[in-house]
């Protein structure tokens, strides 16, 4: 599989197993170690969904029965809104890394950014945030740092006080919600934009324009939006329990979308997906 490479060298695979909406459990550990097994080298979790044990598990399950040494496989987790500012940012890390059973990350981001709505001093919680990450980073507890859910003007902000600049931002990003603005914003200063629910939780699959781009190239709508992502300088996380799905969504280099193709799937409207604006987020 091709990689990405960060900012600061650290390369990335370049397609990555969702957990969002993955049920604890076992479910859980035979997605992840099933997904180590067919090929994946990147899994993206976070405290939030409430699974991170669980995959731990699938983690140390994959790694063994693919013969495989930790550092092969890129672990991505996420500080979650309650646990902004310095200390309690570090107790989550503790924490998530405690969970997965692991003494490092390869990314830790955070979650979502504190906006206007609900803090008056936003920029100063999210510095806070940022320099548990700083140093985190500089004690080497984690490979590459970076945001979830960041719009320009919390990037400006996070940038002008931060001795680290971000390598990566994650968003929301699938066909009909391509949030243009932060895209460009981050292609512009060398941040990685990583892809959540690239299927826009799985909304993309019974769009007719994408099932009619999706027949020409002999693949399913999933694998389309898959490449689609890759074809704009993204990275797609997306996520599955199935695992001829997960398999499915790995198998993306037969084929490539023409320009035609993606001029036409980059022009579509809204069709599902969240929809969140972090700016108006309550959570
Ligand atoms: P499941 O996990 O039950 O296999 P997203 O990554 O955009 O959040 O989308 C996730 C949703 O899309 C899940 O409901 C997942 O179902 C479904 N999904 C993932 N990959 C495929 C696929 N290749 N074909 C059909 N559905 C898929």
């Amino acid at each position: 599989m091709k990689n990405f490479r960060l900012i600061n060298g650290t390369e990335i695979p370049a397609i990555g197993l969702g957990t969002w909406q993955t049920p604890d459990g076992e479910t859980a550990v035979k997605a992840v170690s099933h997904a180590i097994k067919c090929g994946y080298r990147h899994v993206d979790a976070a405290a939030v969904y409430d699974n991170e044990k669980s995959v731990g598990e699938g983690i140390r399950k994959g790694l063994q029965e693919a013969g495989l040494k930790r550092e092969e496989l890129f672990v991505t987790s996420k500080v979650w809104n309650t646990e902004r500012g310095y200390d309690r940012t570090m107790r989550a890390f503790e924490k998530t890394v405690g969970d997965l059973g692991l003494n490092y990350l390869d990314l830790y981001l955070i979650h979502w950014p504190a906006n206007a709505k609900q803090f008056a001093d936003w920029q100063k919680l999210n510095a806070e945030t940022w320099r548990a990450m700083e140093e985190l980073y500089k004690a080497g507890r984690i490979r590459s740092i970076g945001v979830s859910n960041f719009y320009a003007h919390h990037l400006e902000a996070l940038m002008q006080g931060a001795e680290v600049m971000p390598m990566v931002n994650q968003i929301e990003f699938h066909p009909g919600f391509m949030q243009k603005e932060v895209v460009d914003f981050c292609h512009q200063h060398d941040i990685l934009v990583e892809a959540w629910s690239p299927l826009g939780t799985g909304k993309m699959l019974s769009n007719e324009t994408l099932l009619s781009v999706a027949d020409k190239y002999g693949c399913s709508v999933a694998q389309l939006c898959v490449r689609w992502v890759l074809q704009n300088g993204v990275l797609p996380l997306p996520k599955s329990i199935t695992p001829s799905r997960i398999e499915e969504n790995l198998d993306v280099d037969g084929f490539t979308i023409s320009d035609a193709d993606m001029a036409t799937i980059n022009a579509m409207e809204y069709c599902g997906g969240s929809g969140l604006n972090a700016d108006e987020v309550d959570f």
